[in-house]
């Protein structure tokens, strides 16, 4: 507490403020109504994930399948590895109030995207556009949108292909259609994102120290492009 706070509430009031807190909390928050509520109403959100988990199951396996059955015709796997997850409960929040969606289930598959996430790595790029367009030529793929950030990089650099598409999940007695957000790299691009990615985190940077980084980490990106460019090159001769 600072000492303002602490003029409005002298010594020993700091205590019982602490115990009106969880007093409050027990009482309220914690009773059996409420919890009950809570339960009844966090089915159907535990529901739609469990819908979204299962969509990003779906999308894995194809991709597995891929990798396994173009590895004979290659002889090495196109596939470094797969990276899923469900968004997490604060940042589809805090997507929903920036994009102002209405606070109910169906706006969210409407307008969240990337509910559902998987990241395909890859090992060389021509291997990201052989994979999706197999993959996006699967009979039981629907393509929502899809945007080419390695042809055309994001100003910070960000190089990636990114698909949404959706996946028909079959449920007990349904068949549902999820939306997935694909995204594919190369080890290299991915390597970069993540650090690329941190520098977000860092508020507390002077605004030309900030300045100097995104402009380093831009002409890695580049530096990066070339690089898997010319391994392309030397898989391709070794390969001839
Ligand atoms: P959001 O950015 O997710 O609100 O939606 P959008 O429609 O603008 O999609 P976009 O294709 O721009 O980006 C979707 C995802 O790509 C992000 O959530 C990140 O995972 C990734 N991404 C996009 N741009 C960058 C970038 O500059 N750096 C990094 N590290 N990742 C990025
Ligand atoms: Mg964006």
């Amino acid at each position: 507490m600072n000492e303002e706070e602490n003029m409005l509430f002298p010594v020993g009031m700091e205590n019982s403020l602490s115990t009106y807190r969880e007093d409050f909390v027990r009482e309220n928050l914690m009773s059996d109504s409420f919890l009950d509520f809570v339960e009844e109403n966090t089915k159907p959100i535990d529901q739609l994930f469990a819908y979204y988990q299962c969509a990003i199951m779906e999308v894995e396996t194809k991709f597995r399948v891929l990798d396994e059955s173009l590895s004979v015709e290659l002889e090495r796997n196109p596939i470094e590895s797969i990276k899923s997850r469900v968004k997490s409960v604060d940042s589809l929040l805090r997507k929903m109030r920036k994009k102002n969606v209405a606070l109910n289930l169906a706006a969210i598959e409407e307008n969240i995207n990337d509910v559902a996430g998987v990241r395909v790595i890859c090992s060389f790029p021509d291997d990201i556009y052989e994979i999706a367009s197999a993959f996006l030529a699967q009979d039981d793929i629907t393509l929502i949108a899809r945007k080419d950030y390695i042809k055309d990089p994001k100003p910070s650099g960000y190089r990636s292909l990114h698909l949404i598409v959706e996946v028909p999940i079959f449920l007990k007695d349904e068949k549902r259609n999820m939306k997935v957000e694909v995204q594919f790299r190369t080890i290299a691009m991915d390597f970069w994102a993540s650090l690329e990615h941190k520098l977000h985190y860092k508020h507390d940077l002077p605004p030309e120290r900030a300045k100097a980084l995104a402009d380093e980490l831009r002409d890695c990106a580049e530096r990066i492009e070339e690089l898997d460019l010319r391994m392309q090159a030397v898989r391709n001769e070794c390969h001839e």
